[in-house]
């Protein structure tokens, strides 16, 4: 079965949809096969990664969620997007309204799980990838009872985000009740400069914060770079953007890394 890994925070504008749609381009042209689940009912993943945007009335994960029990599952839901090793569960804005029919039900929290638990058509995929939107509600809850894993993006100058951080982190250990494989991969540093002196001093400042904590955080740093904006403005991962860009280079080794984090889990747990 696939790796399936949430990338949470709940604060807003972190870097979430922009980790979570150039990891699976990142991953998807290393020859692996990734499912990206938009769980976030903005849909930014879904505006630049499904390549025939009408699919979305057809296939969506509220339309997963709301179909009767039995009826249809995650992988029946997967859309083709421009690089053949990537698909996506798409989104709606309407999953807004589903989560507030489905507060106080079960699938509040066992939606996603009830949508995968028999999926024989997950088993094609290495990685699922899941986008969440900047909140501790429901969509959150479904995608991290369904992971091994969770990345939590956070930008290095932005301390509105490391203040808030320790909710994510409490969260993650309330759902570890319930879902004992999760873990937490790690932190990524969104947005660095280099060239801002304190960025520079806060980016230190945080790895050793966290690694006094225990808490993994990636060698990779993803670099704040126009690019990324401007291949958002055009619909496109920026692979293909431009590969030859410094954001293509920061998500392709935060891919490596990824990839190397899961090997060695694996042979640990051999
Ligand atoms: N490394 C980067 N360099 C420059 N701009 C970036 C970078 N990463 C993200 N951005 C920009 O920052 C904004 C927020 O990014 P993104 O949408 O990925 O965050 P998010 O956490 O998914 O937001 P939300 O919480 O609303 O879902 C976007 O305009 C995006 O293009
Ligand atoms: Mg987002």
């Amino acid at each position: 079965m696939p790796k399936i890994i949430t990338i949470g925070n709940q604060k807003g504008g972190v870097g979430k949809t922009t980790t979570t749609l150039n990891l699976a381009d990142a991953l998807g042209r290393k020859g692996l096969k990734v499912l990206v689940i938009d769980a976030d009912p903005q849909g930014n993943c879904t505006s630049i990664l499904l390549k025939e945007i009408a699919l979305r009335e057809q296939f969506s994960l509220v339309k997963a969620l709301e179909a009767p029990v039995g009826e249809t599952d995650m992988s029946s839901m997967a859309c083709g997007t421009s690089n053949d090793n990537v698909d996506i569960v798409p989104n709606t804005i309407r999953c807004m309204l589903w989560e507030r029919t489905a507060a106080n039900t079960p699938d509040s929290i066992l939606g996603f799980l009830r949508l995968t638990r028999s999926d024989k058509g997950l088993e094609k995929y290495d990685f699922v990838l899941i986008d969440t939107p900047p909140n501790i509600g429901c969509m959150v809850n479904n995608a991290l009872m369904i992971s091994d894993y969770a990345i939590i993006p956070i930008p290095t100058s932005d301390q509105f985000a490391l203040d808030g951080l320790a909710t994510f982190l409490r969260i993650l250990q309330n759902m570890r009740s319930q879902n004992g494989r999760l873990k937490l991969m790690g932190v990524l540093l969104t947005k660095y400069d280099s060239r801002a002196n304190i960025y520079v001093k806060n980016r230190d400042r945080i790895i050793n914060f966290f690694d006094a904590k225990g808490i993994n955080v990636f060698h990779t740093t993803i670099r704040i770079n126009i690019d990324i904006d401007r291949a958002h403005m055009k619909r496109k991962t920026i692979f293909e953007f431009d590969p030859s860009k410094y954001g293509a280079k920061d998500h392709a080794a935060l891919a490596e890394e990824v990839i190397e984090i899961v090997r060695r889990e694996a042979d640990r747990e051999q």
